[in-house]
């Protein structure tokens, strides 16, 4: 069986790398629902039902374990995809993880007493990353700010304007002395460099892709029955639900080497994805 990734398009190929580089001979089903980028400006019901979708047809095509690296699915439809869908559906052995909680428990980890995120207008609206800090540790503070132009700059090559949008969202988050900034977005891995240059060498950054790995080897080695289902063959499969030449041209550019994306095609008389090469 294999290792599922899913995420609203292509920003968690950065985690799909990072996994690929900690585990090189994990088999890895990578899934993006391009055809419904991005989740951050839907409503509730919707990514419910996309990440719904999605994740039926991971686990269709043998994944033991599905990695929601989309902080607006794990923000949003993953408790309700863990506890109504998984237990009555026909996968009920198999599991489902999200990313809000390993990321705070990494800044927790580290001491950091401020926090500072940055996410979605839907991941912020929710409160998730305020509420389940509340749940680990209510003494540590945390100051959040929505970057609602972060991701369509990143898609559109908006390259020249990320530095000004950056400080206009950061200068003011650096008032509340915070002591870590945490990424909370699959995209935003791709700032680092322009983000630290404003943040300075005082305050770290928390960045998935640089956590993710860590924490899933630790989940796997507490969780045998999981891990042993795992094939280690060094296979990576990457589908997208709709496949553009600008989407070839992105993967390649995130994932940083050649990779064959495949089509994930839906079919709507079944409410579902099908692997359309395999047909
Ligand atoms: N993947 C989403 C996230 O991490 C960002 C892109 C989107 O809005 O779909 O929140």
């Amino acid at each position: 069986m294999k290792l599922g990734i899913f995420d609203s398009g292509l920003g968690g190929l950065l985690i799909a790398k990072s996994i690929r580089e900690h585990m090189p001979d994990i088999d890895i089903l990578y899934f993006g629902d391009t055809l419904h980028l991005p989740y951050g400006n839907r409503s509730a019901e919707a990514i419910y039902e996309y990440s719904k979708r999605a994740i039926e047809f991971l686990f269709a095509q043998d994944c033991a374990l599905i990695i929601t690296a989309c902080n607006t699915v794990s923000a949003s439809a993953l408790r309700r995809l863990q506890q109504e869908y998984l237990p009555q559906s026909r996968y009920a052995d198999r599991r489902v993880l999200g990313v809000v909680v390993p990321t705070l428990e990494t800044a927790i980890d580290r001491g950091y007493k401020r926090l500072g995120v940055i996410a979605t207008n839907y991941t912020i609206e929710t409160g998730i990353y305020p509420d389940e800090l509340q749940k680990i540790d209510p003494e540590i503070k945390i100051f959040q700010k929505h970057t609602p132009l972060l991701v369509p700059l990143i898609e559109n090559s908006g390259a020249q304007w990320l530095p000004s949008v950056l400080e206009h969202y950061l200068l003011p988050m650096m008032e509340n002395r915070i002591e870590c900034l945490i990424l909370g977005c699959t995209h935003f891995p791709f700032l680092k460099n322009d983000i630290k240059k404003i943040i300075g060498e005082e305050v770290s950054l928390i960045s998935q892709d640089d956590i993710i790995p860590v924490k899933l080897a630790n989940y796997l080695k507490r969780h045998p029955e999981i891990d042993q289902q795992i094939s280690r063959e060094a296979h990576s499969e990457f589908l997208v639900s709709d496949v553009t030449k600008s989407y070839l041209d992105a993967a390649e550019e995130i994932y940083q080497a050649k990779i064959q994306i495949q089509h994930a095609a839906f079919d709507p008389i079944n409410n579902s994805y099908y692997n359309a090469k395999a047909q």
